[in-house]
């Protein structure tokens, strides 16, 4: 894989939702090809280290948590959640070694609403943070959470996901939408904060069943943000849905789709086991047509973006292409979005 292709490391990627991590209880997974161990402490604070006991390779994660240290089960050699070793139980008396000589890798790790966030690279504080969606509450947690596992590089999943001419081709469905609903689209974007923003319109296809449910008049927004995170926000009326998509990189290969819904209208949290089949059945369309595509893209083929329909695809790899060009050159991010009408049938 070519440099330009890996995964940005100077960025967060959703690691798990809070829920899944009981205090004093640790979680592993597998994000930009490397083993991590997520934990919660006694005082209910998230931390990440790298899944490998640095004495023979275990992984910690095998081990016990106490809500303080963890002991790896192999020797006992014991961690703090900084990664720094506090105890070597083989050793006697007399026997000196420096404990601090020996240490894990600690990764930043953060929880926003609900989900818990890993950062990979050097400096958190120039990265785009974490999002945040700002017609909820700090506090508020996702009503119904989807983790899918793509047989898909991270860029094809970004932006097969963002693009807007599959739809009537690999989502079709009753309930959906079918290839005869195709219909001219224009929508106006805007540069964002490491990204850009379909701005605020009210949807062509689905309103009805939003109006039905919220009652109002329905508005919608959808933008995208560096590394890999879709945020749709939809008003009716009082009441507030997001969909929250983060792709995770698991390897070169292999990218989890987290799919995150928040709503205020407390009624549909019923709604909630219906719902989800219909979640699913969306994302698994979306990983079938991805796994297929596979089978092309491993002859390496040259692709042809078009406009209007593949500009989002391209602005996604311009952003990515500058964004590792800041960051060599040690300057900041200009977005090279430009505010612009995309028209295409979908
Ligand atoms: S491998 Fe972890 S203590 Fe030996
Ligand atoms: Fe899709």
């Amino acid at each position: 894989m070519d440099a330009s292709a890996a995964p940005l490391r100077e960025a967060w990627y959703y690691a798990a939702p809070s829920a899944r991590l009981r205090r004093g209880g640790v979680l592993a997974r597998k994000m930009l090809g490397e083993p991590v161990l997520l934990g919660r402490d006694d005082a209910g604070d998230v931390f990440a280290l790298r899944d490998i006991c640095p004495h023979r390779g275990m992984p910690l994660s095998a081990g016990a948590f106490n809500g303080q240290e963890i002991e790896c089960c192999y020797h006992g050699w014991r961690f703090g959640r900084d990664g720094r070793c506090t105890a070597i139980p083989s050793l006697v008396s007399g026997q000196r070694f420096d404990l601090a000589a020996v240490s894990v890798p600690r990764y930043a790790a953060c929880e926003v609403q609900g989900n818990i966030w890993v950062f990979f690279g050097e400096d958190a504080t120039t990265a785009p943070p974490p999002p945040v969606l700002d017609s909820f509450a700090p506090a508020a947690a996702p009503r119904l959470i989807e983790t899918m596992r793509f047989d898909s590089m991270i860029d094809h999943a970004v932006i097969g996901l963002m693009d807007p001419a599959h739809g009537p081709y690999v989502h079709r469905a009753w309930w959906w939408r079918t290839r005869r609903s195709a219909h001219e689209k224009a929508k106006t974007f805007a540069p964002a904060p490491f990204g850009f923003t379909m701005q605020r319109h009210a949807p062509s296809s689905n309103s009805r069943a939003y109006r039905l449910l919220l009652g109002g008049n329905v508005e919608t927004e959808i933008s995208f943000r560096l590394p890999s995170v879709r945020i749709e926000l939809i008003w009716a009326g009082r009441y507030a849905i997001a969909n929250l998509t983060a792709l995770t990189p698991v390897d070169d290969q292999t990218t989890d789709v987290n799919h995150c819904i928040y709503w205020t209208a407390p009624w549909l949290s019923a709604l909630r086991p219906i719902l989800r089949p219909y979640v699913r059945a969306f994302l698994r369309q979306d990983a079938t047509i991805m796994e297929r595509q596979q089978q092309g893209l491993r002859f390496n083929p040259v692709l042809s973006l078009i406009d209007d329909a593949d500009t989002q695809a391209r602005w996604y790899y311009r952003l990515k292409r500058e964004y590792q060009r800041a960051g060599a050159e040690r300057r900041p991010f200009a977005n090279p979005v430009e505010a612009r009408t995309l028209r295409w049938r979908s």
